[in-house]
């Protein structure tokens, strides 16, 4: 069956083209979806030619494991309108055969068709195949990241033995503090929460259950933090805590929020927004955006207000409203009227993204760097787990903490419109190589790979933790036959 598509693919690709194609490129981990499990697998093609935007094709045909139906995926394009494309697709069931196709009219462009002639498996799929450094190779994730490395030298070792009880006592507050006591064992999930609200310890299960569908975690034992705010600001008592969202002041250890990790597990899935589909959804190059700075959140901070107010004294610079009001209900009167839902791939019909914390870091702010617009983001003390890696000036614009020179500096981007638009194109340029679904698993990776060997206390099951079991949907299929390291370990 299969020799049969072959055939035809080169048949088809003996087509000539009316424009020259020899500089399309194809790359990315989508195009080996037999090693590299994603929820959804995604690659990107680049050209200089514009003039393919309505003619390119992009399909995924393959077989089921018996062969003897077609394998299910669903597979869209994200077209960014700059010659560059990401293509992604995801899998509903295992295939045995896989074929890529990616075409300009009839003509296959650069290797399509892309044959796979292995067995493919979907993300619900429980095949752990790897240890964690060989999934680090194999993902050909960058190397560790700085932020972890940072965050890891606060410890010389880690002693559960000592450092349990004290965190639990120091911790256990149900209704200020949300924290769950994690163990992994024999890459299986275990975990005790405290606190009143602990509702978001399913993103922390949820990455935690994908990573051990795909490779062995080592036994590690972890504190994750739910809540908002940071929780070791004390310097006497440096806990070994993961959290969300960091800060100057405070010494947790850093992982990617449950926000852009939830948009990585769900992409194609239940989240609309994520690191690709925010690319691909707004149809206005940087020539055709409006040339105001465009905002609209929640009246989570003060700043936000402030930000209402020049906006108001600035009508032709600025497009802010606040979406609801909250915390300061009594104002709405001065800084109303709320605005309408607007979908946030709207936002980028405007050049310029303002970004200011909520209660602490604006979980968007990857979001807007991908965008394709400038970003002005206020100084702050919090920090997601990249923004040590971003640099002022070069990724976006910095702003003083009070917006005392965001006017200013928004005046500069309008007057200095190539580098503005040089900012912008670095900090999609930034996402691309270091927020996609397949970095914030890397990062993941690392953390935990790092943090592991950090433990000298003997990991082993907790008395009176849950296990958290996979979801309904992930299914023991077929490994294949070059499976199971597990011996090894
Ligand atoms: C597009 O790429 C081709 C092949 O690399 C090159 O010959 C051509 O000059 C490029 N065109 C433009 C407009 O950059
Ligand atoms: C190719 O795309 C252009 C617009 O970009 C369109 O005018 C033309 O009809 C398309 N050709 C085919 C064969 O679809
Ligand atoms: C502000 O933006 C919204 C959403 O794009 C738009 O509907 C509205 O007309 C804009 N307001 C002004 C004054 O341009």
């Amino acid at each position: 069956m299969y020799a049969l598509l072959i055939i035809i693919s080169i048949l088809q690709s003996t087509y000539q083209s009316d424009v020259d194609l020899s500089d399309v490129k194809i790359w990315g981990p989508g195009l080996e979806p037999q090693n590299l499990v994603l929820p959804a697998r995604y690659f990107f093609l680049q050209t200089n030619l514009s003039k393919l935007n309505d003619n390119i094709s992009f399909k995924v045909n393959g077989l089921s494991l018996d062969k003897k139906r077609p394998c299910r995926v669903w597979s869209n394009i994200l077209n960014r309108k700059d010659g560059s494309y990401i293509m992604r697709y995801k899998l509903y069931d295992s295939c045995s055969y896989m074929e890529i196709n990616v075409k300009y009219k009839d003509i296959h462009l650069a290797k399509s068709p892309y044959i796979i002639d292995n067995i493919v498996h979907p993300e619900q799929c429980i095949c752990p195949k790897w240890n964690v450094n060989e999934w680090l190779d194999n993902m050909k994730c960058a190397k560790l990241p700085k932020q972890i490395s940072r965050d890891l030298s606060q410890f010389k070792t880690i002693d559960f033995d000592k450092l349990r009880k004290k965190i639990i006592d120091k911790y256990n507050k149900p209704q200020s503090i949300s924290l769950c006591h994690y163990v992994i064992f024999e890459n299986k999930v275990y975990r005790t929460c405290y606190g009143k609200y602990v509702g978001f310890k399913m993103f922390m299960d949820n990455i935690l259950l994908s990573m051990t569908r795909k490779l062995f975690l080592p036994n590690m034992e972890f504190f994750v933090n739910l809540g908002d705010w940071p929780l070791v600001n004390d310097i006497s008592e440096k806990y070994p805590i993961m959290s969300w969202c960091g800060s100057t002041d405070s010494f947790d250890i850093i992982m990617p929020t449950y926000d852009i990790t939830e948009s990585t597990l769900e992409n194609m899935g239940r989240v609309m927004l994520d690191m690709l589909s925010v690319q691909g959804n707004n149809d206005r190059s940087w020539d055709e955006k409006e040339p105001v700075a465009f905002w609209r959140g929640r009246d989570s901070n003060a700043a936000r207000l402030k930000l209402i107010e020049i906006a108001k004294d600035n009508p032709d610079m600025f497009n802010a409203s606040l979406t609801n009001f909250f915390f300061y209900r009594d104002q709405e009167a001065k800084y109303g009227p709320k605005s309408e839902h607007i979908s946030f791939y709207k936002f980028f019909d405007y050049k310029y993204q303002v970004s200011i914390d909520g209660t602490v870091a604006a979980y968007r702010f990857p979001y807007l760097l991908a965008g394709g617009s400038l970003v002005l983001k206020q100084k702050s003390k919090y920090y997601e787990h990249f923004y040590n890696d971003l640099k002022p000036n070069v990724h976006y614009i910095p702003v003083e903490k009070d917006l005392s020179d965001l006017l200013d500096k928004l005046k500069w981007a309008m007057q200095n419109d190539e580098e503005a638009r040089i900012i912008a194109n670095n900090a999609r340029h930034y996402s691309n190589e270091n927020l996609l679904p397949k970095d914030i698993y890397c990062y993941h990776a690392h953390l935990f790979n790092e943090y592991s060997k950090l433990l000298v206390s003997s990991v082993n099951i907790i008395e009176g933790m849950d296990i958290v079991e996979q979801p309904p949907e992930a299914q023991v299929c077929q490994c294949g036959t070059n499976t199971l390291h597990k011996d090894e370990l």
